[in-house]
């Protein structure tokens, strides 16, 4: 879908649908003009019909001709005081289901004139935001339903911005659509039933990706796993008959190349089934979306050519699939990591931390200026945190704080988490250096993320983002139906953006 933005008068504009947004309690603004054309619908459906303004409420009217647009969704934008780029991305997803509930495939929006109380927000943030909530609100995943509903129902294919402050929009608009495409490409590869995605498809995802973008990408199969002596990722393959592979793509602009690389890191299960550790049979499908880290890393570098950030940055993803069979790996192995480290592997469904530690070891030789890495690593994390918000983990301060303002920025909400030597115990080794458990039901996501820790060359800023709760929603959203999130793309690229 395309969306531009034009500097034109919303009511001469001639379109299917045009979205009006309201201030809760307030005919001001747009909605006021909106009420003079109309001889006081607006109003009166204010007064009588019980729609207040409230975040996302959506209301439709029939134009008789009076605006040169035939129906006007009206959505509530909240109190003015309390508009924020969340609020804003709310009625924006809202407003664009409206109208594709109305069987329209193309729309405008009057953006909203920012009253004074709206302190924090600017032009920008509300231009990106409707991007946002338009693009994301109306994403669904359906290319496996083959019934003629489906098929034939509403695209919408076209929507216009309408602002007079188009020109110096534009810049932001096209921003936003580069984050938001590359959120939904990403959200297509987690959607993907385990049956049609593999180590060996992300790795061509990647190849792809880089052909698309210009980047370098590096792919090892199986026997280049171990000959590299990444015994953990290789253990953790074993029991498929889809080998793993190990992948990377390089970003490294004229001027930059011997730049200390910025380094994504990607947990790429495409499968868990938590090996002879097995999981229960209960939501055991969720387990698709274990390559969640991979997409976000893929999905940021698809949209790198675009944002041409003037600094190095590299994606790493390890991907395995889980499975039994007479090679997996069993609970009690012990596996020597790329860095030396000794494991001993007491549950096999403790397999993220696995991969990554070789892929965070081979990130620590690339001398980065930073590595972040995006795992659905613990159920734990979703214990503590419901879907609200991802775990932060990191032994830098200033790294860790740049990601969380990332994230506050384009609302994917993270939330630090202490790695105190304490904790450290929870996983020393007896046997062996590590093990890749922690203590019983006690801060598993901690445990993880002080695994990860000995992975991580000393003296790296290290962030690690656990994402198992939030990469997959059970029920709709306002900004995702049913399904994968993308949750982490967006991140990356503002921390990206914001990096050099
Ligand atoms: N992939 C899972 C974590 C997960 C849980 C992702 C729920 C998405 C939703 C991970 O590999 C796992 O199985 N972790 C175990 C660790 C435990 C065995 C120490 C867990 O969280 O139960
Ligand atoms: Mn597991
Ligand atoms: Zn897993």
């Amino acid at each position: 879908m395309n969306i531009q933005v034009e500097n034109a008068a919303p009511f001469e504009y001639s379109i299917p649908c045009l979205v009006v947004p309201v201030f809760q309690g307030a005919l001001g603004g747009i909605a006021g003009e909106l009420d003079a054309k109309l001889n006081g619908l607006v109003g009166e459906v204010m007064g009588e019909d019980g729609f207040k303004g409230k975040t996302g409420e959506t209301f439709v009217l029939t134009t008789n001709a009076q605006i040169d647009a035939k129906r006007v969704v009206l959505v509530g934008l909240g109190k003015a005081e309390k508009l924020s780029a969340a609020s804003l991305r709310i009625a924006s997803a809202k407003a664009a289901r409206r109208v594709r509930e109305l069987k329209k495939s193309s729309f405008a929006v009057a953006l909203p004139v920012l009253p004074t109380a709206a302190v924090d927000v600017t032009k920008e943030i509300v231009a990106a935001s409707f991007v946002d909530g338009i693009l994301l609100g109306l994403h669904r995943f359906d290319d496996f339903k083959t019934d003629e509903d489906t098929q034939s129902s509403t695209r919408i294919e076209s929507v216009t911005l309408l602002s007079p402050d188009a020109e110096t929009l534009k810049g932001e608009i096209l921003w936003a659509q580069i984050g938001a495409n590359a959120n939904m490409r990403a959200r297509h590869w987690v959607n993907l039933p385990s049956n049609k995605k593999s180590p060996q498809f992300l790795a061509e995802q990647a190849r792809e990706i880089a052909r698309e973008n210009g980047l370098s990408c590096t792919v090892w199969d199986e026997h280049r796993i171990l000959s590299e002596k990444m015994e953990a990722l290789y253990g953790v393959g074993m029991g498929s008959d889809n080998p793993p592979r190990f992948i990377v793509l390089d970003y490294s602009p004229a001027g930059h190349e011997n730049d200390a690389p910025l380094v994504l890191v990607g947990k790429g299960m495409t499968f868990d089934t938590g090996g002879y550790s097995i999981k229960p049979a209960a939501n055991m499908e969720d387990m698709k979306d274990d390559m969640g880290g991979a997409a976000v890393v893929l999905g940021a570098m698809s949209a790198i050519a675009q944002l041409k950030p003037p600094c190095r940055v590299m994606g790493i993803v390890a991907s395995a699939e889980n499975m039994i069979n007479g090679h997996a790996q069993r609970p009690g192995d012990i596996v020597t990591a790329r860095n030396g480290k000794t494991i001993e592997v007491l549950n096999t469904d403790a397999e993220g931390r696995l991969i990554l530690a070789d892929a965070l070891s081979y990130a620590s030789e690339q001398k980065p200026a930073a590595i972040v890495d995006f795992a659905t690593l613990t159920g734990a994390i979703g214990i503590a945190l419901g879907q609200e918000a991802a775990g932060l983990f990191s032994n830098d301060d200033a790294l860790a704080n740049r990601v969380l303002a990332a994230g506050e920025d384009v609302g994917e909400r993270l939330w630090p988490f202490p790695m105190w030597d304490e904790y450290k115990e929870h996983v020393k080794g007896t046997v062996s250096d590590v093990k890749n458990i922690g203590l019983e039901r006690r801060a598993g996501s901690i445990a993880a993320a002080v695994f990860l820790e000995h992975f991580v060359a000393d003296g790296i800023p290290w962030a690690h983002i656990d994402i198992a709760a939030v990469a997959l929603v059970r029920e709709d959203k306002p900004l995702t139906e049913r399904g994968a999130t993308g949750f982490g793309v967006r991140l990356a690229l503002e921390l990206i953006r914001q990096w050099s």
